[in-house]
This record gives structure tokens, C-alpha cells and sequence, in this order.
């Protein structure tokens, strides 16, 4: 097939990218969007700083956006993120204990239920795990809650959307690690335990190298019985840009269990890394060496 969406369709995988409400008003922009891919994650419109401003006051403007072009377009919709130590309001920031605790809850639970029915897989629970060498938890005013926040959050979220896939997203995670081995003992335990959980994201945000066990890591993970997914793909632009991308796209290809890729923006110019070109698009809109490397290896 011509384009990624339908490319990764042919092996019943999506390819989708990270958008921006802001930029539904650019016609390269979803010129591209609707020509190319078959999934859409709202790059922030789905936060918690975004759908609940104020303590119990939910604004759903920018994230029905997003849906709404997602569904139009008959693609998946990946929401991102119910929970996250970044991108509170600030009511929360404040908030500690059992007060924090419920507001999270809460949250969980009104935003999933919300969009019930419409959302393909929900990032509930974002970065939690910290970095180096311990594999534990990261502290934030969420851990300091109590290490069973994650598990309520998915707990809560089944309830609410009890047809999405519920994904543990995080970065760093993409090689057999620390922090990739903190995650993965963790999801055994859920699955244990009978924690409702269905996908774990590895985000990749690559720089000029990707881990020689990529593929094995993945497999690791999808080996416990969950569904693995890349979530917010983008690599730096050095000499091997699109042999990194065409490395972490025949990787998903051969796990059975990876179930899609999105990259996070469309155009260079819509990245979050400045000046990084990590994108399949250039700024004009034009599709890359990485764009071609992606296609041929789906
Ligand atoms: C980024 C967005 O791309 C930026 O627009 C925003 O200013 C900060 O967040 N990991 C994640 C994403 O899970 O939500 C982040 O998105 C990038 C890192």
C-alpha cells in the first residue's frame, strides 16, 4: 500500500500520529493526517491540566476535537493521559494524601467516562517509573499517595471504560534496562493479580542510536500477555535516522502482540525537540528518507 495507515493496516496494525486542536486549521497538516495515518493521540488536549482546569470543572473542548478527527477519519483514538506527575493543574500540585488520592480517582473516572466507547487504548498511568539504575518508582505527589495508585488508577478506569485497552506508558524503556525491568515486574504482577491491564506504550523518543534489544524487549513484555505498543516514536536526525525508524518498525512488525506505532507530530515543525528534525515530515510537509524506510519495512 501507498501510504502508512494502510500499509500497517495490511498486517492488522495501525500507524498513527500525535496532533494538535491548534493545527486542525492547516490544510498540510491534515492534508497529511488523513491521507497517511489511521490513528490519532491528542499531543495534549487529554491531560489533566487540559480536561480539568479547576477541581471538578472538566473541559472536554480540544479533546472532542481531536476525537472528533480521529472518528471522522475511521481511525483509532489513543487517549493520553488520565495520570501523570506533568501537566497537573495546579489545584493538584497542591493537593497531597487522601485528598490527591480521591481528585485522581476521580479524574480517571470522569475523563474515561466521558469518552467510553470511543477510545482504542488509554495511557492511564504515564511515567511512573523513575530513571537509572534502581528500576523503582519515581516520586511524585501522586507515589506519595501510596505504591497502589497505579493499580486503583486501572482499577478505576475499567470500571469507567471497561471496552478500552489500558496502557502503562514511560520513556527509557525501550531496551532491556532497570526501568524496563521495574515496568515489566510490575505488569506481572498485575496480571497476577487479576489488575485489569492491556498494553504497555514504550514511547521511544530515540536519539542517534536504538537499543540492539528492542525487538527482544518487546517480546518480553507481549510474552506476559499484554499488548505492546510504540507510543510517541520520534528520532533525532543524524546519519541513521531512517535506519532507526526502519529498525523500530520492523521490530513492532515482528511481535505479534505490537499492535501500532505512533509518532509524535507530523512535520519536523510540529516536534516538541526544537530544532531535533526527528519527524517523517519535513517542514514543508514533504515526506523524508524516514518516511520511505517506515513504508518499505511495514
Ligand atoms: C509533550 C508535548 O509534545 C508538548 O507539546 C508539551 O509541551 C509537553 O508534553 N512524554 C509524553 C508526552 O508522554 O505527553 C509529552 O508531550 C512528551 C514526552
Amino acid at each position: 500500500a501507498s501510504t502508512l495507515g494502510a500499509s500497517a493496516a495490511q498486517s492488522g496494525r495501525y500507524f498513527g500520529a500525535a496532533i494538535a486542536a491548534g493545527k486542525l486549521g492547516d490544510s498540510t497538516y491534515t492534508g497529511i493526517l488523513t491521507r497517511e495515518f489511521n490513528a490519532v493521540t491528542p499531543e495534549n488536549e487529554m491531560k489533566w491540566d487540559a480536561t480539568e482546569p479547576s477541581q471538578g470543572r472538566f473541559t472536554y473542548t480540544n479533546g472532542d476535537r481531536i476525537l472528533n478527527q480521529g472518528l471522522s477519519n475511521g481511525s483509532k483514538v489513543r487517549g493520553h493521559a488520565l495520570l501523570w506527575h506533568a501537566q497537573q493543574p495546579s489545584w493538584a500540585q497542591s493537593l497531597s494524601g487522601s485528598a490527591l488520592r480521591s481528585a485522581a480517582i476521580n479524574h480517571v473516572t470522569q475523563v474515561a467516562t466521558h469518552y467510553k466507547g470511543k477510545i482504542y487504548a488509554w495511557d492511564v498511568v504515564n511515567e511512573a517509573f523513575a530513571d537509572g539504575g534502581g528500576g523503582g518508582r519515581r516520586d511524585s505527589n501522586l507515589q506519595r499517595t501510596g505504591n497502589d495508585w497505579i493499580e486503583a488508577a486501572f482499577r478505576a478506569a475499567h470500571t469507567a471504560d471497561p471496552n478500552a485497552k489500558l496502557c502503562y506508558n514511560d520513556y527509557n524503556t525501550d531496551g532491556v534496562n532497570a526501568k524496563s525491568t521495574g515496568v515489566y515486574t510490575m505488569v506481572r504482577d498485575f496480571k497476577s493479580r487479576g489488575v485489569p491491564i492491556d498494553c504497555v506504550g514504550f514511547q521511544s523518543h530515540l536519539g542517534t542510536g536504538i537499543p540492539g534489544d528492542y525487538q527482544a524487549n518487546l517480546q518480553r513484555f507481549a510474552d506476559l500477555g499484554v499488548d505492546v505498543q510504540i507510543t510517541e516514536l520520534d528520532v533525532a536526525q543524524g546519519g541513521n535516522q531512517a535506519s532507526i525508524y526502519s529498525s523500530v518498525t520492523r521490530a513492532c512488525m515482528a511481535v505479534t502482540r505490537c499492535t501500532g506505532i505512533t509518532v509524535w507530530g507530523i512535520r519536523d515543525s510540529d516536534s516538541w525537540r526544537t530544532g531535533e528534525n526527528p519527524l517523517l515530515f519535513d517542514n514543508s510537509g514533504n515526506k523524508k528518507a524516514a518516511y520511505t524506510s517506515v513504508l518499505n519495512a511495514l
